[in-house]
C-alpha cells in the first residue's frame, strides 16, 4: 500500500523538533520551504547564501542534513559523486550527512528525523568568503 505523504521530523539546533508531512517525490529541501523550515542556522548571512541557495542542482552545501538514524540513511540512494563532493565542504559533516535536496521522499522513509547541523556555517572561521554580487 503506497502512502502519499510520508511523515518527517526536522530537528533544529535548539533541539525543538517539526514534524511535517512530505508528499512521496518531494526533496527535504522543498518540504523543509514549504513547512518555513530554515535549513540554515541563525547566523547572519549575506542575501545569497541562504539554504537551498542553488535549487537543488548541486552546487552549493546550504541544504546540508544529518539522517539521525543510520537505518533510515541506509535506505536512501546511494549519493552520486557529485554530492558527495559538495558534501565535502559541508560544515559539520557526519557520518549520516546528505544533502537535502538529493533526498527524496519515499514511502520507506516515513518516520525520517533529520538534524539541521548545529551551529554549523560559522563561516567566518571556515574560510568561507562571500561571493561578491
Ligand atoms: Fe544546493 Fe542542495 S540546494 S546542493
Amino acid at each position: 500500500e503506497q502512502k502519499e505523504t510520508i511523515s518527517v521530523t526536522f530537528v533544529d539546533k535548539d533541539g525543538e523538533e517539526k514534524l511535517i508531512k512530505v508528499p512521496i517525490g518531494m526533496s527535504m529541501l522543498e518540504a523543509a520551504h514549504q513547512n518555513d523550515i530554515d535549513l540554515e542556522v541563525s547566523v547572519t548571512f549575506p542575501a545569497n547564501v541562504m539554504s537551498g541557495a542553488c535549487e537543488g542542482s548541486l552546487a552549493c552545501s546550504t541544504c546540508h542534513v544529518i539522517i539521525m538514524d543510520v537505518d533510515y540513511y541506509k535506505k536512501l540512494e546511494e549519493p552520486t559523486d557529485e554530492e558527495n563532493d559538495m558534501l565535502d565542504l559541508a560544515f559539520g559533516l557526519t557520518e549520516t550527512s546528505r544533502l537535502g535536496c538529493q533526498v527524496i521522499a519515499k514511502p520507506e522513509l516515513d518516520g525520517m528525523r533529520l538534524a539541521l547541523p548545529a551551529a554549523t556555517r560559522n563561516f567566518a572561521v571556515d574560510g568561507y568568503k562571500p561571493k561578491p554580487h
